[in-house]
C-alpha cells in the first residue's frame, strides 16, 4: 500500500485545501476506497497459526463481509487524514471499530433485543447460525477488535502511548460508560415513560459514543493537537446524534430494499424515537441542525484539511440507508 495523500501536493496551504479542490476523488470514491481496505484487513482476519473454529469464524465472517456502509472506518480515516496523517497507519483500528459495531448489530438483532429478521441486505446472524453461535460471533469480534487496535503499533509503529489512549477510549466508550450503556437505556426505555432527555442520553451512547470514537482515535494516529481532539469530539458527538435520529426517520419511511433490513422495527418493538416524540418534520429539522452544529466544530478545529469531514457530514444527512 502506498500513503494516501489525497490526491493533493503534500504542502499545499491549507486554504487551497477546500471541499472545491479540485485535485481529488469524488467523495463516493473515497468512501468505496475506504470500503476495500477494510473489507481487505477482514480477509486476512487472524494470524495464519491460529486456531479457530471454522463455525465461529465463518459465523464471524457472514456480518462482517456483508456489506455494511463503514462509516465508522470511514470517521478514523477520515479523522487521521484531516490532521496530515497517513491512512494505513489507520487501518487496524478502522477495522477495529467495525468490528465493534458489527457485533454490537449482531447482538442489537437478537430475539431477546430488537428481534430482527434482517440486516445489512441478509438474514440476521442468529437466523443462520443461531442464537448461540450468534452470541459467540459477537463476543469474538468484540474481543478481537483490541488484538487488531494494538496491530496499530506492531504493524505500522504507532507510538504505543497513542495506542494505549485509543484502547482506553474504545473500552470506555463501548463499554458500560458508552455503547453498552446506551443500549441498556434503550431497552429499558419504554414509550410513554421516556422523556427526551433520556432519549437524547440513549442516541450519544447507543450510536453517538463509537462515531466519537472512530473520530478521536483517527485523529491520535494522524497526531492530533488537544484543539483538534476536542474539535472532533463535537463534531462526533453532533453527526452521531443526527445519524441516530436519520436512522429513526428511516425507520419509518425508509426503502427496506436500500436499508437492507425491515422498517417499522422501532414501532414493533415500542421504542422511543425523535420522530415518536416531536414528528417526522421536527425531526428531520433536528438532523439538519445538528449536521450544521458538527460542521462549525470542524471549521474552527484548526485543521489541515478538515474539508472531507464537511463531506461527510453532508452525506449522512442526505443518506438514505
Ligand atoms: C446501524 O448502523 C445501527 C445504528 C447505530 C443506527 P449503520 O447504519 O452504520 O449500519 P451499517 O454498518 O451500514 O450496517
Ligand atoms: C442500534 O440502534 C444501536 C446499536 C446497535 C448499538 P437501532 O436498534 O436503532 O439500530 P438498527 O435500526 O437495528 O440498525
Ligand atoms: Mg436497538
Ligand atoms: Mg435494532
Ligand atoms: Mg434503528
Amino acid at each position: 500500500m502506498t500513503p494516501f495523500n489525497n490526491g493533493l501536493p503534500e504542502n499545499e496551504p491549507a486554504e487551497a485545501q477546500s471541499a472545491e479542490s479540485v485535485n481529488r476523488e469524488p467523495l463516493n470514491q473515497y468512501i468505496a476506497g475506504v470500503g476495500d481496505l477494510v473489507s481487505g484487513e477482514f480477509r486476512a482476519l487472524f494470524p495464519p497459526h491460529w486456531e479457530v473454529p471454522d463455525k465461529l469464524a465463518e459465523a464471524m465472517n457472514y456480518s462482517l463481509l456483508a456489506g455494511g456502509k463503514r462509516l465508522r472506518p470511514l470517521l478514523v480515516i477520515a479523522a487521521c487524514e484531516a490532521i496530515g496523517g497517513h491512512r494505513e497507519a489507520a487501518l487496524p483500528v478502522a477495522a477495529a471499530i467495525e468490528m465493534v459495531h458489527t457485533y454490537s448489530l449482531i447482538h442489537d438483532d437478537l430475539p431477546a433485543m430488537d428481534d430482527d429478521d434482517y440486516r445489512r441486505g441478509r438474514l440476521t446472524n442468529h437466523k443462520v447460525y443461531g442464537e448461540a453461535a450468534a452470541i459467540l460471533a459477537g463476543d469474538a469480534l468484540l474481543t478481537h477488535a483490541f488484538y487488531s487496535v494494538v496491530q496499530a503499533t506492531r504493524r505500522y509503529g504507532v507510538p504505543a502511548e497513542s495506542v494505549l489512549s485509543i484502547v482506553e477510549d474504545l473500552a470506555e466508550m463501548a463499554g458500560p460508560r458508552g455503547m453498552v450503556g446506551g443500549q441498556a437505556a434503550d431497552m429499558e426505555g419504554e414509550q410513554g415513560l421516556t422523556d427526551l432527555e433520556s432519549l437524547r442520553y440513549i442516541h450519544l451512547h447507543k450510536t453517538g459514543d463509537l462515531i466519537v470514537f472512530s473520530l478521536l482515535a483517527g485523529g491520535r494516529i494522524g497526531g492530533a493537537s488537544e484543539e483538534q481532539l476536542e474539535a472532533l469530539r463535537r463534531f462526533g458527538v453532533s453527526i452521531g446524534l443526527a445519524f441516530q435520529v436519520q436512522d429513526d426517520i428511516l425507520d419509518l419511511v425508509g426503502d427496506e430494499s436500500k436499508l437492507g433490513k425491515k422498517t417499522g422495527s422501532d414501532v414493533k418493538q415500542q421504542k422511543v424515537t425523535y420522530p415518536y416524540f416531536i414528528g417526522l418534520e421536527a425531526s428531520r429539522r433536528e438532523v439538519e441542525r445538528l449536521t450544521e452544529e458538527a460542521k462549525t466544530a470542524v471549521r474552527a478545529g484548526g485543521f489541515a484539511d478538515g474539508s472531507r469531514l464537511l463531506e461527510i457530514a453532508d452525506y449522512l444527512m442526505s443518506r438514505d440507508h
